[in-house]
């Protein structure tokens, strides 16, 4: 059970985790970048594999900016970071989707460090993505997850998701519909 408390404007709140931990959840902001590019530093192989779909060994300064830098109109990120300013705050967890260019779907990737893990942020964390995608008024989100990544279909089962068949071979695409 995670205890939250929101922390006025901009919006914010407080998350107190079963394990004592206080985090900030609030929208990522450019501010995160190198903070990003330090906690990429202390992913296993294996946290990386899952979230990246691929064996990324750094986030270059490109890369962090990009995954910071939010269009709101069509993109959405939050972050669960230690309780310092942005910049000075550690990231722990990040959700993000982003719609599809002339579509009404969201691509989503979302990562809970180990630390974190197993205490309800994943899915706190997901049930936000989708209040943003239904606020968006989209049709549908979905996002690929390695086939043995038991740790998320297992999540995206609980909330609803779908399984369907992938392009690429080891991915499974997940979906959940969010309008009949
Ligand atoms: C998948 C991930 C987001 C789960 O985060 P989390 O904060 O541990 O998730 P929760 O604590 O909300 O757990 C949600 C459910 O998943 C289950 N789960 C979590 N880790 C699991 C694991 N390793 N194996 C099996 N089930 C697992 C939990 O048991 C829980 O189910 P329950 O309510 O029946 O107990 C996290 O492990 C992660 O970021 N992994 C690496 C990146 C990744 O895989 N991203 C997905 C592709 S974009």
């Amino acid at each position: 059970m995670i205890h939250r408390r929101p922390l006025g404007k901009p919006w914010q709140e407080e998350l107190r985790l079963e394990d004592g931990r206080v985090l900030w959840l609030r929208p990522i902001c450019p501010a995160d970048a190198e903070p990003l590019r330090i906690g990429f530093s202390l992913l296993t192989p294996e946290e990386v594999r899952m979230r990246f779909l691929r064996p990324l060994t750094s986030l270059s300064e490109a890369m962090a900016r990009k995954l910071t830098h939010i269009d709101p109109r069509t993109q959405f990120a939050l972050v669960a970071a230690e309780p310092e300013p942005p910049g000075k705050a550690l990231v722990g967890a990040v959700v993000r989707a982003a719609i599809e260019p002339g579509t009404r779907r969201a691509e989503f990737a979302i990562l809970v460090t180990r630390f974190l893990a197993h205490q309800g942020l994943g899915t706190l964390l997901m049930r936000r993505m989708l209040h943003w995608a239904r606020l968006k008024q989209l049709e549908a989100v979905h996002g690929d997850v390695l086939q043995e990544n038991t740790a998320m279909l297992h999540l995206a089962q609980q909330l609803g998701f779908r399984r369907l068949p992938s392009d690429e071979p080891g991915l499974v695409r997940i979906e959940k519909r969010l309008r009949d």
